[in-house]
Order: structure tokens, then C-alpha cells, then sequence
């Protein structure tokens, strides 16, 4: 199949602010320089949140991974599981036709989608509220045919039970996952021949329906606040500040003991550049033809400015770096521009200067 970025994309995308803190912190699980390695949990919780993955969403996940376009492009229209084109408001129907199913009735499901859906896989119903498509094995095969929808299964599905599920959906339900004919997990349909002690006393579902119903997320868009982002790979547990968090007032958000995080603090800042002349910035990692403009544009142009942030003004940058938040600090600007400014090379910059190779953002 043909996978291209659909033809009508919108203006722009932004990750909601707890997603957005969740993004970051996925980041900062991968060692230096390998940002890049974070590009398909950010693109799928970029689809989470929008339903499908537009252009802007790629582009804007690219960037926080100070990824070239094309690298992000090649990702995402490479899995199917990405989905570049909009999908139902409501639900994206996945049906299995893959063995187990086609031989258990898959094609009826098909038909089901066909007539209530659209007659192709990929397209919108007329109501906007649902699409569906074709998918390769789920895994689910004994309880066949089934349907992922949203984050569920429905399985030991009939095009009547089926055709009913999808009515539930549209009149704003929820049906329970799970089997539709009333199988506790994957025993035998003719029920238990073994083990049939250990049945007495289990509880009403199993686990995956029992997690499914607590959740209740089934087809619920993921804005960020379901779960808190914890980064226990940094040694402590991170909690995704609040939107309400951020608009503390500085005496609220002073540091109460040392150790505590700085008040930011604006750096010192050019009008332009000493000489008329600045450095190139982009030779410290992280900053991308993009960013070197941002950083202009803020008063930046030399590497001994920027080695000379101490920590109010190293976070009154980070907060500042529209779209990168936080950049600064974690791809540790001013340890480089010290070294730069010295006329000392990192790592990065004789790779940079010997390459042409520069970060893209
Ligand atoms: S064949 Fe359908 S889930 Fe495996």
C-alpha cells in the first residue's frame, strides 16, 4: 500500500502541556546525541492525541529530536500503525483478516464496515465519526474473528454483534471489550474440559476486560492527564506539572531551600552582534539553522555569552525556546560554549565543521 501524507493537512500542531512534559521526559531516557531514538513513542503519542499524524505533528516531533524532516517523514510512513490520514472522530475500526479470522467470518466484518462505514478502508463515514481498514494479525487469533478498537479487542465477533458494537459507538456508549459471546478468556468455546476447579470463584472478567473497564479509555483521546510522567530512570519520580503550575507567581515559585530549582532569570542580552559578527552557534549541539535564529533573535550570538549562563539564566532560556523547551539544559549548551569559546573543539563541532554536518531543527 501506498503510504503518503494525506493531501489537506492542518496549520499546526502542539503536544497539550502534560503531554508536551511527557515527551520531554521520554527524551531524556536515551543517552546524549541518540534524542533520535524517542521518534516512535513521540510520533504515537502525537497520533494519540490527534487521532492521525499530520505533517505538523512529524515536523514538530523532528524537531524536538533535532531530527532532519525526512528522517521523522521515513519513520512514520514506513509502520502501519501510523495513521496519516484523519481518522472517525468517534472510533478508527481495525479488523483482523489474517488467518484464524478470514476462516472464522473476518469478510462479514468487512461487509459490516462497508455498509455503515464506507465502502473503502481508509475513508471517512458520512457522519465523520468513524473509518476502518484492513489489519495483519492481532494476536487474538483464538478468540476469532475480532476487531481492535481504540485500545481494546472485541473478539468471538458475528456481523450481527458486530453491527450492534458499532451502533453503541455511535450513540455515544461504550461497549464492553472483551468476547462477545460471553468466553471468560480463550478456553474452549464448548467450555472448560480441564482445570475446571480453578474456574470457581474467579472474578467477573479477566484481567485485560477487568484493566479495559477500570481505565474506561477505550476510544478516549490521550490529552496527557491520564497517567503522571515518571522518569524512574532518572533515579526519582517526575510528576508532569499541572498547566496551573506554570502560572505560579515567582514568590510562590522561589527556591524554599538551597538545592531548590533558580527563579529564571534573563541573561544578559545583545542587540546584535559584537563586530557585526556572531558566532556560529550551530556548532554547539543541539542548535539547528532554526534555533540559531531563535537565540539571535533573544540577544545571543557568541559562545562566551552563552558560557557564561549560571542556573537562573540557563532556565530563563530553556523556558524560553519556543518549541524546544528546555533544550539548553539537557543538551548542555553552556558546558559546550565554554569550551567553544576558548577556541577548543567538542565532540560534536569537529564532526560538525569536518562534515558539514550541522543539526536540523
Ligand atoms: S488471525 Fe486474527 S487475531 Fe490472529
Amino acid at each position: 500500500m501506498l503510504r503518503r501524507l494525506h493531501a489537506e493537512q492542518p496549520e499546526s500542531f502542539a503536544f497539550t502541556p502534560a503531554n508536551l512534559a511527557w515527551a520531554e521526559a521520554q527524551v531524556t531516557k536515551y543517552p546524549e546525541g541518540r534524542q533520535a531514538s524517542a521518534i516512535i513513542p513521540l510520533l504515537w503519542r502525537a497520533q494519540e492525541q490527534e487521532g492521525w499524524l499530520t505533517k505538523p505533528a512529524i515536523e514538530s516531533v523532528a524537531d524536538m529530536l533535532g531530527m532532519p524532516y525526512i528522517r521523522a517523514l521515513e519513520v512514520a510512513t514506513f509502520y502501519f500503525m501510523f495513521q496519516l490520514q484523519p481518522v472517525g472522530s468517534v472510533a478508527h475500526i481495525q479488523i483482523c483478516g489474517t488467518t484464524s479470522c478470514m476462516i472464522c467470518g473476518a469478510e462479514t466484518l468487512f461487509k459490516v464496515c462497508q455498509e455503515k462505514i464506507a465502502k473503502t478502508p481508509h475513508t471517512l463515514s458520512a457522519d465523520g465519526k468513524f473509518s476502518w481498514e484492513e489489519v495483519e494479525c492481532l494476536g487474538a487469533c483464538s478468540n476469532a474473528p475480532m476487531a481492535q478498537i481504540g485500545k481494546d479487542y472485541y473478539e468471538d465477533l458475528t456481523a450481527e454483534s458486530f453491527a450492534k458494537i458499532l451502533d453503541e459507538f455511535a450513540a455515544g456508549r461504550v461497549p464492553q471489550p472483551g468476547s462477545q459471546t460471553g468466553r471468560y478468556a480463550a478456553e474452549p468455546a464448548s467450555g472448560l474440559t480441564s482445570l475446571t476447579e480453578a474456574a470457581a470463584g474467579k472474578p467477573a472478567h479477566n484481567a485485560t476486560v477487568t484493566l479495559a473497564l477500570k481505565h474506561g479509555d477505550t476510544i478516549k483521546r490521550i490529552d496527557g492527564s491520564e497517567v503522571p510522567v515518571l522518569t524512574p530512570w532518572l533515579g526519582k519520580a517526575k510528576t508532569a506539572a499541572k498547566p496551573a503550575d506554570k502560572v505560579a507567581s515567582p514568590a510562590a515559585s522561589a527556591p524554599a531551600a538551597a538545592g531548590a530549582a533558580a527563579v529564571p532569570a534573563k541573561p544578559a542580552a545583545l542587540a546584535v552582534a559584537r563586530g557585526g559578527k556572531g558566532d556560529d552557534l550551530k556548532l554547539i549541539k543541539g542548535v539547528g539553522p532554526k534555533m540559531e535564529e531563535m537565540l539571535n533573535r533573544l540577544g545571543f550570538f557568541h559562545y562566551d555569552q552563552i558560557a557564561d549562563w549560571n542556573a537562573a539564566e540557563l532556565a530563563w532560556v530553556d523556558d524560553n525556546l519556543e518549541g524546544f523547551k528546555g533544550r539548553a539544559s539537557r543538551d548542555g549548551w553552556v558546558e559546550q560554549a565554554k569550551l567553544l569559546a576558548t577556541g577548543a573543539e567538542t565532540e560534536f563541532s569537529e564532526r560538525a565543521r569536518k562534515e558539514g554536518l550541522y543539526d536540523k531543527d
